[in-house]
């Protein structure tokens, strides 16, 4: 584990964006990969970005790496269970996957009742809404209480601004996907999501909620973007849960509620990020990747842009 004074040390290097040479065409930035279009693939290069607030908020090092390698390593874990869309991994923040027709979902699994924002199941029961998503739950659920059984709640990806919550009902009546493919879906999400926790529980995590994207390749159902990063996913510290149900968080939460402290809600120029919190940012996705996978994490070669592109002309794909 690095200190939180090579954490800092660390600062200088981060990876705002990653520069290809011409011949691979033009980039695509989203928040946190910039993504290069090149002979069927998708070339997906995680940036050390962080976003929260449906915004880009500042760097943290090492974070793209940790996600690129941790969603690598889960797409292993779960290979058996669902295809998914890893060529390679030429470099540690670097994904070679091939692309897909994506479905336009975000298909949300949750095994706990949790959460702060409007469409989070928390703030809907909490507001007395008992059949959030068309899931029917029982009355006398507290914050941060596992549910029954995982539940899938689907949102729509907006091709601009938030994503809206739909029914399962409502995704197949607006042919959005056909029924056959929608039990497909939620079965494959179903079937990750538990693999998932019994994978993380082994170390010492509980993987409480994530967001999957699936698509189409060659017509066949795969899983892509990324999987069970703390970026998409939310864990907590397995030893931390107990009935007074206030678990230390292990994923962006702990960013939001510095935000929060600040009494930033999302609205207007949001405060600059403090180094210290960007060192302890990234101490803690470093600490997830290592108790998750039980292996040490070794920062690339830095600065990874040099080492980025090099690693991508030698590849051969
Ligand atoms: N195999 C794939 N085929 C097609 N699209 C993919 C594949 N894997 C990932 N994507 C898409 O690539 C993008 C990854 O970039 P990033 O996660 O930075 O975007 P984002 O900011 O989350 O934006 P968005 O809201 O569009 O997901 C996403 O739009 C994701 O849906
Ligand atoms: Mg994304």
């Amino acid at each position: 584990m690095l200190t939180h004074n090579e954490l800092l040390t660390a600062l200088p290097d981060c990876l705002d964006s990653a520069e290809l040479p011409a011949h691979f065409g033009q980039k695509i930035s989203g928040k946190v990969r910039d993504i290069y279009l090149y002979d069927d693939h998708r070339i997906l290069i995680t940036t050390d970005r962080i976003s929260a607030f449906d915004r880009v908020l500042g760097l943290v090092p090492y974070k793209g790496q940790v996600l690129n390698q941790l969603s690598a390593w889960w797409f292993e874990q779960t290979s058996d269970i669902a295809r998914n869309h890893v060529i390679a991994v030429p470099d540690p923040n670097v994904t070679i996957a091939a692309e897909a027709q994506p479905l336009p979902l975000e298909i949300v699994v949750r095994g706990y009742i949790t959460g702060v924002t409007t469409t989070s199941l928390w703030y809907l029961y909490k507001n007395g809404d008992r059949q959030p998503y068309g899931i029917a739950l029982p009355e006398g659920l507290q914050k941060n209480d596992p549910l029954p059984q995982p539940i899938i709640t689907p949102t729509t990806k907006a091709l601009s601004g938030h994503d809206e919550i739909i029914t399962v009902d409502a995704i197949v009546a607006s042919g959005l996907v056909s029924a056959e493919m929608w039990s497909e879906i939620s079965a494959t999400a179903l079937a990750v999501f538990k693999r998932g926790q019994e994978v993380a529980a082994r170390g010492g995590l509980i993987l409480v909620d994530t967001k999957y994207e699936m698509g189409l390749i060659d017509g066949q159902l795969t899983l892509i973007d990324e999987v069970h990063t703390p970026d998409s996913s939310r864990y907590w510290l397995a030893d931390s849960y107990d009935e007074r149900r206030q678990p230390v968080n292990f994923s962006k939460e702990f960013m939001r509620k510095w935000y929060a402290d600040q009494g930033y809600r999302g609205e207007g120029e949001p405060p600059v990020m403090p180094d210290d919190l960007r060192a302890q940012i990234a101490a803690r996705y470093i600490a997830t990747y290592e108790k998750l996978t039980g292996s040490d994490f070794v920062p690339g070669i830095q600065p990874a842009q040099t080492r980025i592109a090099q690693a991508l002309q030698q590849a051969a794909f």
